[in-house]
Order: structure tokens, then sequence, then C-alpha cells
């Protein structure tokens, strides 16, 4: 794993939005794994006004609520729709958000995962993480070799998306379809994109951390290639800063980032 830590969320942002441009121009066919959220907003911002080809690229996203329809301005189909599709030159064919309005979830969840087989596999998968340290939607006791399945969603999820739902709690769905944390690991490369000081001390844990159930961010650690890119407040609770920004100086890998 490599953390990198950038001044502030804009940077932060900016930084992945090279990253993904980067491996799209190297591979035009490039299969990505997409996340919703707060923190990817400015990201999609900068990824669509870098003018990158996505014309040959599949897309799969990480999560959807159960019981939100495609059209509703607070599912993730929606949410994905306004702040990247379209504004980028992806088919919407090779768009792909679990269908959390499937008559028959357990049979949606096992074609999203034949849907990914099939493309060859995810490249790379973006990542955020929540308040609770979830992945997706890998709330708590997750376990590490899981699959695409429904799940239900933790209070403090539900807390931490009210503002989705006009600030209310109990509004936010209790359920939702989530790639497992066994599917994340199987991307060939991760990026994590944390941002603020209220994820501060749960990202503490997941990188620095043991590897555990309770904090499915915990698993990036096994992945081989994973990088973690952060801001100033986000990173504010590490132990080990003075190394990692030794290696973002000094690595000829991230040369062109700097
Ligand atoms: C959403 C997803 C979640 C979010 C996480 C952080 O598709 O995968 O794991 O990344 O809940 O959400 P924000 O960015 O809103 O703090």
């Amino acid at each position: 794993m490599e953390i990198v830590i950038r001044p502030d969320a804009d940077a932060a942002a900016a930084l992945v939005a090279q990253l993904i441009g980067a491996r799209v121009c190297a591979k035009p066919n490039l299969v990505l794994g997409l996340a919703t959220g707060r923190t990817m907003e400015p990201l999609y911002d900068q990824l669509a006004a870098l003018g990158v080809d996505f014309s040959r690229s599949h897309s799969f996203n990480l999560d959807e609520y159960v019981g939100v329809p495609p059209d509703n301005p607070q599912s993730y189909r929606h949410y994905m729709n306004e702040r990247l599709f379209d504004r980028i030159n992806i088919e919407r064919d090779n768009t792909h958000v679990p269908d959390g309005m499937a008559a028959d979830l357990g049979a949606e969840v096992a074609h999203y995962e034949r849907l990914i087989k099939d493309v060859g596999g995810i490249d790379l998968q973006l990542l955020g993480i929540g308040d609770d340290g979830h992945i997706g939607f890998n709330e708590p006791l997750s376990a590490l070799m899981s699959r695409t399945r429904e799940k239900a969603l933790t209070p403090k999820t539900r807390r931490q998306n009210a503002a989705m739902f006009g600030g209310d709690p109990d509004r936010v769905p209790k359920r939702a379809l989530t790639m497992g944390v066994g599917t994340i690991l199987e991307a060939r490369e991760i990026i994590l994109l944390a941002t603020g000081a209220a994820k501060a001390g749960i990202l503490a844990k997941a990188v620095e951390g043991p590897i555990t159930a309770m904090i499915s961010a915990s698993a990036v650690q096994l992945h081989p290639r994973c990088k973690v890119v952060l801001d100033a407040a986000a990173a504010s609770a590490l132990s080990q800063k003075e190394y990692y920004d030794w290696i973002f100086q000094n690595e000829p890998e991230w040369e062109a980032f700097r």
C-alpha cells in the first residue's frame, strides 16, 4: 500500500483524477469500479474536465440502495448519471450499477458478479470509506471473502447518508446491494480516496491498524496494488506521515503526479 497526502480535498481529487485518466489512456477498454458519495463529487468534476476518451471503457458501481428506482435522485444510478456519465463519452450500456429494484435480488447479485467476470474483471477499483469503516456497503462484520450481496445498513451509515434524504436517517433505506469485500479485492488495482477531518480516526484504524472484519476498509491492506489518497485533514491521525510523504516525493512512479 502507498499513502499519498495532498494539502486539500481538491488536490487529492485532482491526483486521483489524473491517475484514472492515465490508466484509461494506457488501456482504453479499462474496466473501472466506481463509488458514490460526497467524497467523489470533486473527483468526478475533475475527471469529467480532463476530457479523457472513455468510449471503450466499462464501469461497475459498488452499490445501490434496495427499493430506490434508478430515476429517483436519491439512487446511486441517478448520482452516477448526473455526476459523471452524462459528462463523459462512456457508452451508457457499458455502465453498470446493481439493480436495487430487481424482483429477485439474489439473482441480481449473481448476475452482477457474472457481468464483472464476463468483461474480464475490474482493472481499477475506486473506494471511499464510511464513518463505520465500510467500503461499498460492507458494514462491520462483513466477511473479508464476501461477494456481491444484499446487506443491512448500520444506524451510523444511515446517519452518515441522511443529508441525501432530507436530513432524516429514518428515510435512508435500510438495505442495499453491495459488491463484497472479496469482489473488491479481486480488482487489479485499488485507489481509496478519503477527505475531511471526520474520516481521520477511522482511516488511521483502517490503514495502520489490524485487519479486521469490523472495519472492512482494513482489507485493502491485503491488496498488492493499493493507493490511499488523502487530504491533510483525513491524514491527521496517521502515525507515519513523514515516511508516506517521502515516498511520494522520491519514488519515480510518482514523478509525473508531483
Ligand atoms: C458509496 C460507497 C461508500 C462511500 C462511503 C463514503 O458508493 O461505496 O462506501 O464511499 O460511505 O461516503 P462519503 O464520501 O459520502 O463520505
